[in-house]
């Protein structure tokens, strides 16, 4: 039934604590020189995540899509897009992963079809008042002519979130008009996606990402969404830049995070359950506060949501701080594992979020290296292992729909495909010549995969030491997290024996007693020398507890201690 390798063990909850690498598929590998990634590039460059030491890659959409929002918006649940190869391409990375001790997660995009489904097709032509129709929001217009939409709501990516069609009606959409909402109220809805469900769980695969799954049910009476003066009507944001912690009141949402929707994972849950092997499925829940995040996670929900949290802090220990304890605790209250996320294909990637240039690849690699020390699972986006920033995409060249609908620069920049090799596009991306779909920037060689391989001051090459160092000593080092911030910006995260450092102020600070793991830079009384080598003298660990006061931790520098005794 599975397909699954012996490898697995049914009890070992791999997810609890895994690292997982999200493929933007588009932009990981392209197998056959087209200028867009493919599965088969990815089952090629299996190898390279293997040794990068990751547990699992999560892929975005593969499945047939007319690419209106870049698979998200999917035409048929069940196969794969000619762009990205067919159901053996996808057979075969499965196997290639299973062969490696990798695991598998793939998308899963309930809250909308693409226009191009066949269902929506269906109630295009079948008209006002069809069944074909029901099973998505379709409604008549307001005013004397229906020709004002049906609420206020916004799309997250700007306008109004109703399209009207020919006949008059109007139908709902969050996204693009291209993505149709789905009416989850609709017993056909629940059908499909549980039959979804089985279809890649037999093929094999080990979890699923569940794309804007506190969406999936609306108020029922879609009334207005009630505004502050202050705001303008919106549905959330798909990349929101304000933190939870920042709102002093939460937004009235009656598109998102209905209590209805817990019945379709209680509904879920109990399918991942009935196959062996440990199946799970991490929710993307854009949620206002950590208590509503937690309620996705309950012991009969999905076994993980992903912690945004963290995305939206600035540089600041006291942020930090707060993000660690308000996820740890309400991830305590229901027994769940925490989910750490610092980058992903819908927000800016986090060096340049943490100022650019030195600094910022500084700060990124400081809070990497915190975020690897937690208990839980950490998700990697793609490029992030190589330090990359957002890119500035030429307006000419930006896809992203949410560009398209408001002029905003959107989410193209940290999509650009990888650079693997060479010093100039497409960088090894694929053995096509030339710019990929997205074109890189000039003067990435340096950046690429071949370039820093084997130099220990690189990006990679420090994702690489503290990828096997998190399996070796983070992995065991328990569930409780003592927080604190000293003198306003030194945090200090103490799990088991190991304790995290992270200087987010801008004087070098005192580190404390403890031989030194892992820094994410050169600590300065050994400028020269690896500062990872633990324990050994003159190579950037000096001293041990006799020593504490004499090390110092530079600004935008983490690192990881072990306890002295
Ligand atoms: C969240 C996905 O991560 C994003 O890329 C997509 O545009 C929206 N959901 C709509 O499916």
């Amino acid at each position: 039934m599975s397909g699954m390798a012996d490898f697995i063990d049914p009890k070992s909850e791999w997810w609890r604590q895994a690292v997982c690498y999200e493929v933007y598929v588009r932009s990981f590998a392209d197998g056959d020189g087209d200028g867009v990634g493919d599965l088969p590039g990815i089952t090629a460059r299996l190898p390279y995540l293997r040794d990068l030491g990751v547990d699992a890659l999560w892929i975005t959409p593969f499945y047939p899509s007319p690419q209106h929002d870049h698979g998200y918006d999917v035409a048929d649940y069940t196969g794969v897009d000619p762009l990205f190869g067919d159901l053996a391409a996808a057979d075969d990375l499965l196997a290639g992963a299973h062969e490696l001790g990798l695991r598998v997660i793939v998308d899963l995009v309930p809250n909308h079809t693409s226009s191009e489904h066949a269902w929506f097709a269906a109630a295009l032509a079948a008209g006002p008042g069809s069944p074909e129709r029901a099973r998505y929001l379709f409604r008549q217009g307001r005013g004397p002519e229906g020709d004002l939409p049906p609420n206020n709501w916004q799309s997250v990516f700007g306008g109004p979130a109703w399209t009207r069609v020919e006949d008059g009606e109007w139908y709902l959409h969050l996204f693009d008009p291209t993505q149709p909402d789905l009416d989850w109220r609709h017993p056909d809805v629940g059908d499909l996606f549980e039959d979804v469900l089985r279809f890649w769980l037999d093929r094999g695969v080990d979890g699923f990402r569940i794309d804007v799954a506190h969406g999936l049910y609306k108020v029922e009476d879609l009334r207005d969404q009630v505004v502050g003066q202050d705001e303008q009507a919106g549905s959330g944001a798909v990349n929101s830049t304000q933190t939870m912690v920042e709102r002093d009141a939460l937004r009235d949402e009656p598109m998102w995070d209905q209590p209805e929707v817990h019945e379709v994972y209680r509904r879920w849950r109990k399918v991942l359950d009935f196959y062996d092997g440990d199946r799970m499925a991490v929710a993307e829940a854009w949620t206002q506060t950590s208590d509503s995040m937690a309620r996705f996670v309950r012991s009969d929900e999905l076994h993980q949501s992903f912690n945004f949290h963290w995305l939206t802090a600035p540089w600041s220990a006291a942020a930090f701080a707060e993000v660690v304890e308000q996820t740890l605790s309400a991830m305590a209250l229901v027994d769940a594992s925490a989910t750490w996320v610092l980058s992903n294909h819908d927000v800016e990637r986090h060096p340049s979020r943490y100022g650019g240039g030195e600094r910022g690849l500084a700060r990124a690699r400081a809070a990497t290296l915190a975020m690897l020390a937690l208990p839980g699972s950490a998700y990697l986006y793609q490029g992030e292992e190589l330090g990359l920033e957002q890119v500035d995409v030429a307006p000419e060249h930006r896809q992203d729909p949410s560009y398209l609908r408001t002029g905003e620069p959107g989410r193209d920049g940290c999509r650009v495909p990888i650079p693997w090799s060479g010093d100039h596009a497409p960088y090894g991306f694929g053995p096509g010549s030339g710019q990929p779909w997205i074109p890189q920037p000039e003067g990435w060689g340096p950046q690429s995969v071949a370039a820093q391989t084997g130099n220990q001051d690189s990006t990679l090459e420090f994702y690489r030491r503290a990828l096997a160092l998190r399996r070796s000593v983070a992995t065991t080092a328990g569930d409780e997290v003592a927080v604190e911030v000293v003198d306003t910006d030194l945090l200090v995260l103490r799990r088991g024996d190991l304790t995290v450092v992270v200087n987010t102020g801008s004087t070098p600070r005192a580190l404390p007693a403890g031989e030194v793991l892992i820094a994410s830079a050169p600590l300065p009384d050994d400028p020269d020398g690896d500062p990872d080598a633990p324990g050994t003298p003159g190579t950037g660990t000096p001293g041990t507890a006799g020593t504490a006061g004499t090390r110092l931790l530079p600004p935008d520098t983490a690192a990881w201690l072990a306890d002295p005794s």
